[in-house]
């Protein structure tokens, strides 16, 4: 095999340079173009930050109000591109919809698909952003049954996601600050991770030079599996079916570190982080401010803070370094604010988009992209002759 190297899940590879996201795992450090994860969940919002994963610098705020007029006309989805929506089944999950109607966009729109064109590029790039919400807010009515609310432009991307979602009737939604707010910081907290499946993904895709919206829907595939994105949902899964069952969280620990087939601590372990994972720690306190705000008690919050406590005392998760990841306490949020359970892994994409965008961008501007493809170490049978069917 020559210099061929073999490594399962590229865990040791490098497949590019990136001058986007900086992670330190054994610190628990993550940041944008620079930035601190904690600082830019306090002081700055989900647009800002999607200009600064983009564009590599946080806008002026001529800059801002720039790119917020320019999502501003882009809001609003094609009928008929809305239509497809009609088409898929009430009970289907909203994931595979959103990565359909993503890599319909290619065909509707079909001015900006040119890889070569910075200005199609950024025309792409608008469009998926200023849609995303409309796009995520029609799976979620779709599945809850509820009329389709329309865009509206007086308000920005956050605030317009909120009412998209939740407006019943959509004239009278009156936004709650405390919403917004924790929208913005769970979006601002899943905006980039560098090069984790879905990311890559989109990377190998694109590197084929597919176009960006045909690369990001199949982002938005990758994302949906319960190692990756999906975990967010299957935390919750996890947490009522445990609550259910009438197990004790200890019970439950001792199969989790036996193997059992099929269980795993779900919200735990990362590839890269051997410490708490930062954006973990910055959501395990909104979880609390929400749910007390809210006042909404939820015995699912007490437990997974019994199954946190246990595992970080225990050796089985202490030796393998096993901390809470980011979906371990997002979707006690999501609940409270009013989200089914199958949502929740769109919500991590809507917030993921900038950052795809941003990595495809500069995996296309790249002069070192070679198109993606790794070898293999073949295990397969050596020559064999063709026996005719006859003498099988
Ligand atoms: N519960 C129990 N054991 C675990 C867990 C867990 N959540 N995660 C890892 N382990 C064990 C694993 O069995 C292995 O043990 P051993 O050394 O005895 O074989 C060891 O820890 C190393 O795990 P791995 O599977 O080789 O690690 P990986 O880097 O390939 O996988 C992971 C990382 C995130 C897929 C994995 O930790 C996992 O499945 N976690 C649960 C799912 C989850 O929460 N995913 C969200 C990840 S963060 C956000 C995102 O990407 O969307």
């Amino acid at each position: 095999t020559g210099k061929v190297t073999f490594d399962p899940g590229f865990a040791n590879t490098a497949n590019t340079t990136s001058a986007i996201t900086f992670i330190d795992g054994d610190e628990g450090i993550l940041r944008y173009r620079g930035y601190s994860i904690e600082e830019l969940t306090e002081k700055s919002t989900f647009t800002e930050v999607a200009y600064l994963l983009m564009y590599g610098e946080l806008p002026t705020a001529e800059q801002l109000t720039a790119f917020e007029d320019r999502l501003r006309v882009h809001t609003i989805l094609k009928e008929d591109m809305r239509r497809f929506f009609d088409a898929f089944p009430y009970d289907a999950h909203p994931m595979p919809m959103i990565s359909a109607a993503i890599n319909a966009m290619s065909t509707f729109y079909q001015d900006s698909l040119s890889v070569d064109d910075d200005e199609a590029i950024d025309l792409s790039s608008i469009r998926m952003l200023a849609k995303m919400p409309a796009l995520a807010a029609l799976a979620h009515r779709k599945v809850t049954g509820m009329p389709v609310v329309y865009p509206d432009n007086k308000l920005g991307l956050v605030e317009n996601f909120l009412r998209l979602n939740f407006g019943f009737p959509a004239e009278e939604y009156e936004l709650d600050p405390l919403m917004v707010k924790a929208m913005d910081q769970l979006l601002i907290l899943h905006a980039d991770h560098e090069q984790n499946c879905s990311t890559s993904t989109v990377r190998l895709v694109g590197s084929s030079q597919a176009n960006i919206y045909q690369s990001i829907a199949a982002g938005v595939n990758a994302l949906s599996g319960p190692l990756h994105g999906g975990a967010n949902s299957a935390v919750l899964d996890m947490l009522d079916d445990l609550l259910e069952s009438g197990q004790t969280p200890e019970q439950f620990m001792e199969r989790v570190k036996n193997k059992e087939k099929g269980v795993r601590l779900m919200g735990f372990g990362h590839r890269v982080y051997k410490n708490y994972d930062p954006r973990a720690a910055i959501i395990k306190k909104t979880a609390h401010e929400i749910l007390d705000k809210m006042g909404k008690a939820d015995a699912r919050l007490d437990l997974a803070r019994r199954l946190e406590e246990i595992a970080l005392a225990d050796d089985y998760f202490v030796e393998r370094k096993l901390y809470p990841n980011v979906d371990f306490y997002t979707g006690l949020i999501y609940k409270a604010m009013g989200f089914p359970t199958n949502m929740f892994t769109v919500l991590f994409a809507v917030g993921r988009l900038p950052g795809w965008i941003a990595q495809w961008r500069e995996m296309i501007n790249d002069p070192a992209t070679k198109i993606g493809r790794p070898r293999q170490i073949y295990t397969g049978a050596s020559l064999r002759s063709y026996v005719p069917i006859a003498e099988r």
